[in-house]
């Protein structure tokens, strides 16, 4: 596909993008239980308004762009009043949870090489059930990964197994605030006071349940503490772009002080440019989001927000009951926050996300993974509030479409061939014969997911990373259009 020879109009560009989105998700409807935080038209309308207002300026050089960097300390401020109040903690504002959680890595590594120079192979630990940002970002700066398993039951964190993963080697635990797959909240404080016993830095993954958490605590939610005011706590993340309602591209990396905050920032004068000073990841950078946050926090207020949190509380809650009340239906842990995560011993609860798909539903599946068995998540948003009822009937009614649909011959099939093999001589042509047994022809998905699913499932997560690679690296390629 070359650039079209000539430009096309206005008018025709919408119509030809309006066709594109033809085929995503619609999410307008409050019937999206992933990917999703709508806070509504009021919200969407200030947002984009900021957004389109700073959509052009550059956040490179906040010399010349001062205002941008006025928005980042006023939004670096809201961050550290909310996670605790403590003065000293300073924040940077990123394009999201990867950057986020990647950034405080990276300041944990270049801590460790300027304050503890014995180190030559710098280790992070983390509970299996921590976002795979910390993976991708101990992939992309090489760190070794220390994986330490949590309780089977609550799948929270286990202090003690995060204490026996220390080494000499140790340069920063990882605990959540609350973790994606169950939404549980890790025990914040023993884990603080290991992480300073041992002298290690402490992050805190807020991404997702950072925002909520101080409002479900003055909902009366039993929460214990979680952010800066627990001694040992060295960094949060906390995203916008989630539970804060504001657009894509939002975060927040937070430091305890500007010292350690140091190790995050990138500079360099040795090259015949322009001076670079990057405290995040990106160089040149769009005013768009940073602006949009700043739009909606201010637009919504504590006191919005607040009725937002009643509103998810509340949607939770009947969403929760009525997983409970369903004899065919098991949950993971008991969520501290909104998101839920449930399966099935009488049938592939894969099956679940197709039939809610068929009744209008969007819910997400997840992989089975250290005494987490495979499951549905729910990432319950203020928006659910007024459909709780009804997706909990929608859900029943699921149900009893799954039962008789039990479980995949076929990926029992590919779990006991796979017994017999050593994963390291996986083939990626027997991973293509499997993918086509399992319905993908020629770049079409399989309509109905939950046999996919479930074979992925089966495989080996490295198999599985590659066949997803595979996949996707298959998919982005243009095909002209027939
Ligand atoms: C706990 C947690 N950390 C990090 C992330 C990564 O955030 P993002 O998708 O914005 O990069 C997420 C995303 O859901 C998350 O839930």
């Amino acid at each position: 596909m070359k650039i079209p020879a000539h430009g096309k109009s206005k008018d025709q560009i919408k119509t030809e993008l309006e066709a594109f989105s033809g085929r995503d998700l619609s999410w307008r409807d409050g019937k999206t239980l992933a990917y999703i935080y709508d806070g509504g038209a009021d919200v969407e309308e200030i947002a984009k308004w900021a957004y389109m207002r700073y959509l052009t300026e550059n956040g490179l050089d906040p010399t010349v762009y001062p205002s941008m960097m006025l928005i980042e300390n006023e939004l670096s401020a809201m961050a550290a009043a909310h996670l605790g109040g403590v003065p000293g903690v300073v924040g940077s504002f990123t394009s999201g949870g990867t950057e986020s959680c990647m950034l405080a890595v990276k300041t944990a590594r270049d801590y460790a090489r300027a304050m503890k120079p014995h180190i030559k192979e710098p280790e992070l630990v983390l509970p299996v059930t921590a976002h795979a940002a910390f993976h991708k970002a101990c992939h992309y700066m090489d760190v070794k990964k220390v994986l330490v398993p949590v309780d089977t039951k609550t799948f929270k964190a286990l202090p003690e197994a995060v204490e026996k993963a220390i080494t000499p080697n140790t340069i920063q635990i990882v605990a959540s605030a609350v973790s994606y797959a169950h939404g549980v909240l890790d025990p914040i404080e023993p884990i603080a006071a290991i992480a300073k016993k041992h002298n290690v830095l402490f992050h805190v993954d807020g991404c997702i349940g950072g925002f909520l958490l101080p409002y479900f605590k003055r909902l009366g939610a039993p929460l214990g503490e979680f952010d800066f005011r627990v001694p040992g706590v060295t960094s949060m993340s906390m995203d916008w772009h989630k539970y804060a309602y504001c657009p894509k591209g939002a975060s927040v990396v937070l430091h305890r002080s500007k010292e350690l905050r140091r190790f995050q920032m990138y500079a360099a004068a040795d090259w015949t440019g322009y001076t670079i000073i990057n405290p995040t990841i990106q160089s040149s950078k769009t005013g768009g989001p940073m602006a949009a946050a700043w739009a909606v926090l201010n637009f919504l207020g504590d006191d919005g927000y607040m009725n937002f949190s009643k509103r998810i509380y509340g949607a939770t809650n009947t969403i929760l009951d009525g997983i409970r009340k369903n004899a065919g239906l098991r949950l993971l842990g008991e969520p501290d926050l909104n998101l839920i995560a449930f399966t099935s011993d009488e049938f592939s609860c894969y099956h679940i996300i197709d039939e809610m798909k068929a009744r209008g539903w969007y819910v997400q599946p997840q992989f089975g993974y250290h005494g987490s068995e495979p499951n549905v998540h729910l990432s319950i948003g203020q928006n659910v509030f007024d459909n709780a009822q009804e997706f909990v009937a929608a859900l029943n009614d699921s149900v009893e479409a799954a039962k008789p649909k039990g479980f995949s011959q076929l990926a029992a099939k590919v779990k006991s061939e796979l017994s017999r093999m050593n994963p390291a001589e996986f083939k990626p042509a027997m991973l293509n014969d499997l993918m086509r047994a399992a319905g993908i022809e020629d770049g079409q998905l399989p309509r109905k997911s939950a046999e996919l699913n479930q074979i992925l499932n089966v495989l080996p997560p490295k198999v599985t990373e590659f066949a997803l690679i595979e996949f996707m690296n298959e998919r982005y390629v243009y095909r002209e259009k027939k």
